[in-house]
């Protein structure tokens, strides 16, 4: 039997406020718990939609010290981002505060207070690495080195991003500091532990035997990290950025950020409901949701859970809807490399389109593996599903309305057999979307609604009122009211997945939001109900506004690779006779061909001054033949002759080579006699 709950605590992670939040925060985390939330608000369920910023943990700390600011300089500045953002795409939460807050600060306190009063923790000392330099410790990515399991040069000390792997600092190969770039020597420090192999037993029967129901990415990342064996989990960090670790004699350390912030989500209820707080955490008829994307499965389905448990008072999340990740444009989103669409620009080039990118990432949503984000893609779902489908169809029954019944609804004279399948039809669209939302299966439950709008378009195309019109006015009336009943039962169900356009719709219906329950309904707009005016939903997105999104990204994918072009090493130094050894000349191209059989090379003719030769080159890849016929070159005339592929190649022409390989043949400035010596 399916527990019974009053109310839903829904929490979303709390997103970094070391930069501002991309479309594939959206997409795995915001734009679910949203449609989450406003369903079971629609529905008339008690519903609490927790938010806030994790403004702890050393990605910001490094950020403050690169830009030469303080932590709290970065925090500030971007927290009003983020907050901002998520209200301009409806995301409604109820609170959305942040991990500086005084009421955090006292929550986490107290909650580690409680927990080692209880002896939950193991205190150990052990080495670790520190920063002679700079004096200090260092934690997490204060650290690189070289991946022991993929060898990536730039792996982290808590985690190498090129393979996924969690590390800690003492694996990584030839570690370095991230402050002062020495390397770092071995301290003893003293930490706190949750004993996570204590809660094995626990977790095991808590996940493994009664949540089977959770997602299969969900309960398979759960179930690999407990068959790994848990080991304790220090909950401390040498740093001077977090909350103070509150007990004495812990003076430099602090809370690991993945402590403080999942407390957040308390901290948060509190300060929204100071006075009943505890009903939405205590009580068992409270059904707690975590949304988050999948790095963060282990700390909301293992860690977090540990840390309810040892202070025993609190529920245990019910759910937890991971969803995996979304690439863009076939790459990983990556905040440092500015691999994004950043929602704060995309609503500067696509004001008013809010509706549009939550549709499209909620079709897209990488509920079970990684998805990828394309703007064409994007143009696409617009035009042929937003436009065409939903926006065409609410357009026709608006419009058609106003030019038979004067923009009032008509009354029903009498239903076809046909009619009366359509309305069956679309009654079942609510059960449907009710099993989709209430078992996380957004992307199938916004299709089920964009069907309720396939079924309208079809009947219209069957029906034919515009033909009907000139015969059958009382035909034309039953058909335009159950066209318009659509169009009001459309406003239902997608007011979670397109909030801004169904507020505009319902202004269009002349309606309040209506409820859940009337989904499915065929009297939601009264005979003789005055409508507003019809206006467009969606409009077309044309080529160039996409193109234009593409070239922005292309000049990112430019800008990166010129930050991280990395001439190669100067070589060993030599003698002015060494170099005089080489006898470079200009010659003048007098023939150029492909080598059959051999995709990267040239055979030249030479004019060189005295008489022509031949000589292969390895350039076939960066020229077309005739391009070189006339050109004059520069090469290695004294080199000792060399068969390539069958050909007697008499010397080696030159060609400036970048690290990535990439080739240019060198050639005079101005046009010299062929022979010319080069030195
Ligand atoms: N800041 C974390 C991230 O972006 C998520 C924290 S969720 C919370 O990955 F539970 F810790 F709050
Ligand atoms: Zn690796």
């Amino acid at each position: 039997m399916a527990k019974q709950f009053k109310r839903t605590l829904i929490t979303a992670a709390l997103p970094y406020a070391n930069g501002p939040v991309h479309v594939g925060h959206l997409a795995g985390v915001y734009v679910p718990a949203d449609i989450y939330a406003r369903y079971l608000r629609l529905k008339g369920e008690e519903v609490l939609m927790i938010g806030g910023s994790d403004e702890h943990g050393v990605p910001i700390t490094l950020r403050a010290r690169k830009e030469g600011v303080t932590p709290q300089d970065i925090v500030d500045r971007y927290h009003y981002i983020i907050k901002k953002s998520f209200e301009d795409f409806g995301v409604s939460f109820d609170i959305y505060s942040r991990t500086t807050s005084k009421t955090h600060y006292e929550t986490a306190s107290e909650f580690f207070r409680i927990l080692n009063d209880k002896g939950a923790f193991v205190e150990k000392t052990n080495e670790q690495y520190y920063d002679t330099e700079a004096n200090q410790f260092l934690a997490d990515r204060y650290i690189t080195g070289t991946c022991p399991h993929c060898g990536n040069e730039r792996a982290y000390g808590d985690q190498c991003e090129a393979c996924g792997t969690s590390l800690s600092p003492t694996e990584l190969i030839n570690p370095k500091s991230t402050i002062s770039g020495s390397i770092p020597v071995m301290r003893e420090t003293k930490h706190w532990y949750l004993p996570l192999d204590q809660y094995d037993p626990f977790l095991r029967e808590w996940i493994l035997e009664n949540h089977k129901e959770w997602k299969a990415n969900v309960y398979g990342q759960c179930k690999s990290w407990l068959d790994m064996g848990l080991q304790p989990r220090a909950v401390s960090r040498d740093l001077d950025w977090g909350i103070p670790v509150p007990v004495e004699g812990a003076e430099g350390k602090v809370l690991y950020v993945w402590f403080d912030a999942p407390i957040g989500y308390i901290s948060n209820t509190k300060e929204l409901r100071p006075n009943d707080w505890e009903t939405w955490w205590k009580d068992p008829e409270t059904k707690m949701i975590h949304f988050i994307g999948k790095d963060n499965i282990v700390f909301h389905c293992i860690v977090f859970p540990a840390m309810l448990k040892a202070d025993g008072t609190y529920n245990l999340p019910e759910n937890v809807p991971a969803n995996e990740f979304l690439n863009l444009e076939g790459d990983k989103i990556s905040t440092s490399r500015n691999w994004a669409v950043w929602l704060h620009e995309y609503l500067e080039d696509l004001p008013g389109k809010q509706d549009v990118l939550r549709y499209v990432l909620t079709a897209n949503a990488p509920e079970t593996k990684d998805n990828d984000f394309t703007w064409k893609d994007f143009q696409a779902r617009n035009n042929n599903e937003l436009v065409a489908i939903l926006g065409n169809f609410v357009n026709r029954a608006m419009v058609l309305t106003e030019k038979y019944f004067d923009g009032k609804v008509p009354p029903v004279t009498e239903f076809t057999d046909y009619d009366r399948r359509t309305i069956d039809e679309f009654a079942c669209v609510k059960a449907e979307v009710e099993r989709l939302l209430g078992t996380f299966h957004f992307r199938d439950a916004q299709k089920e609604a964009m069907n309720l709008a396939r079924i309208g378009n079809k009947y219209l195309a069957d029906t034919e009122p515009w033909k009907q019109a000139k015969t059958d006015m009382p035909r034309v009336s039953t058909i335009m009211n159950i066209a318009l009943q659509i169009t009001a039962n459309l406003s239902i169900a997608f007011e979670p997945f397109l909030p801004f356009s169904m507020e505009k719709l319902n202004k269009m219906l002349n309606v309040e939001p209506l409820a859940w329950d009337r989904l499915g309904a065929t009297d939601l707009l009264p005979e003789g109900h005055v409508l507003g005016k019809p206006e467009l939903l969606f409009e077309k997105i044309e080529d160039s506004v996409i193109e234009a999104q593409v070239q922005k990204l292309l000049n990112t994918k430019k800008a990166n690779e010129a930050a991280n072009y990395q001439a190669k090493p100067i070589a060993e130094t030599i003698q002015f006779d060494d170099f005089a050894k080489l006898d470079i000349r200009v010659g003048t191209v007098l023939e150029c061909i492909k080598v059959p059989k051999a995709d990267k090379l040239l055979q030249f003719r030479i004019d060189d001054g005295l008489q022509k030769r031949t000589i292969v080159s390895g350039i076939a890849h960066y020229y077309q033949p005739e391009e070189l016929i006339g050109k004059q070159i520069c090469f290695i005339a004294n080199l000792a002759p060399r068969k390539l592929k069958g050909i007697v190649s008499e010397g080696m022409i030159l060609s400036a080579e970048d690290a990535d390989g990439k080739l240019a043949v060198v050639m005079p400035e101005k046009a010299v006699k062929p022979g010319s010596e080069v030195k």
